[in-house]
């Protein structure tokens, strides 16, 4: 049976972390991309990454290029290309570079993978999946971004931390753009089966989610450096491996919504059924009034992102 063939382009932080989370659960053969002038380092992180296979025991081939000649005909494409924040950033402030990035990124996927489902990272999230989308022109069900999972992950780690419990036993959903107005879900949010108001009070469970809202400046704070990419690249690991094994894991991610939840034409965080096809199903739920109310909210600055970037982009 042929190898799924993942291409990663942005061999930074989060793109050679993906690679070896990617790589150490055998999800297929990888190309890990960046741009001419990075020289030898994509090979160098890919024949790192390669050395470590005999001892960890994967059977992946890793392969650091600078041109998409060896992505050609990839199954999924993974686009983290593109400048991080630092303190005092915020995503939004990526949005001039970023959309540059993904769009010559975009183009050159478009011609190379045309059959691929496109992952997009790069910040601002919702707004980089928009112009993937717009860009590729691929069927919006094989475009989606990369936030969903990593918010709720750490909306996760931290329940897990404050109660005492396994983050096996947490199970949680977060919905909307991935930045401040994030909506965190309560209602879909469980500890062993115990819905988590009964085990925390609405105080304590405020301050949780407001800590997840702010994950990841959080993180940026503590390395003042960039970003974080552990937990991001597992994120995007966890929805390659939904797309290569078809394994139709119902998770939160960016995807297109028009008459799902009202959007209109928009990548917004909602769950989703992902399989070997990308999006196969959005997954629509009723929201109570202030769930809906706070969704709404986060899908109007995402609004305002995109409209922000057609003026930048054309
Ligand atoms: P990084 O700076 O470590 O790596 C970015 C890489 O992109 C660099 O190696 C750079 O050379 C490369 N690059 C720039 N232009 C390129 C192009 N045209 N083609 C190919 N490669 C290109 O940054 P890091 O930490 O890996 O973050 C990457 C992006 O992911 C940032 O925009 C960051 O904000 C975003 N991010 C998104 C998360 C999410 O949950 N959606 C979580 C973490 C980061
Ligand atoms: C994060 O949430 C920077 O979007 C990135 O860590």
């Amino acid at each position: 049976m042929r190898r799924a063939k993942i291409t990663i382009v942005g061999a930074g932080n989060v793109g050679a972390t993906t690679a070896h989370w990617c790589a150490a659960a055998e999800l297929g053969d990888i190309v890990l991309l960046d741009i001419p002038q990075t020289e030898g380092m994509p090979a160098g992180k890919a024949l790192d990454l390669m050395q470590s296979s005999p001892i960890m025991g994967f059977d992946s081939r890793i392969t650091g290029v600078t041109s998409y000649d060896e992505s050609r005909g990839s199954d999924v494409v993974v686009i983290t290309a593109g400048i991080a924040r630092k303190p005092g950033m915020s995503r939004d402030d990526l949005l001039s570079t970023n959309a540059k990035i993904v769009g010559s990124v975009a183009e050159q996927v478009k011609s190379t993978s045309p059959e691929a489902v496109v992952i997009v990272v790069s910040n601002p999230l919702d707004a980089m999946v928009q112009r993937a989308f717009q860009v590729t022109g691929f069927p919006p069900q094989r475009v989606l971004g990369q936030a969903g999972v990593l918010d709720t992950a750490r909306y996760r780690a931290f329940l897990a931390m404050e109660l005492g419990v396994s983050v096996e036993d947490i199970s949680a959903l977060l919905m909307g753009g991935h930045g401040d107005t994030m909506v965190p879900m309560p209602s879909c949010t469980s500890v062993g089966g115990i819905p988590v108001t009964q085990l925390l009070d609405q105080k304590r469970l405020d301050e949780i989610v407001d800590r997840t809202r702010k994950g990841g400046a959080e993180i940026v704070a503590l390395l003042k450096t960039g970003s974080a990419y552990y937990a991001p690249a597992a994120a995007t690991a966890q929805m390659v491996e939904a797309i290569v094994r078809d394994k139709k894991r119902l998770i939160p991610c960016a995807a297109y919504c028009d008459r799902e939840y009202g959007v209109g034409g928009y990548y917004v965080g909602v769950p989703v059924i992902l399989g070997s096809k990308g999006v196969e199903k959005v997954v629509e739920l009723k929201l109570t009034p202030q769930e809906q109310s706070d969704f709404q909210k986060s899908v109007d600055s995402v609004k305002e992102l995109v409209k922000v970037m057609a003026t930048l982009t054309g």
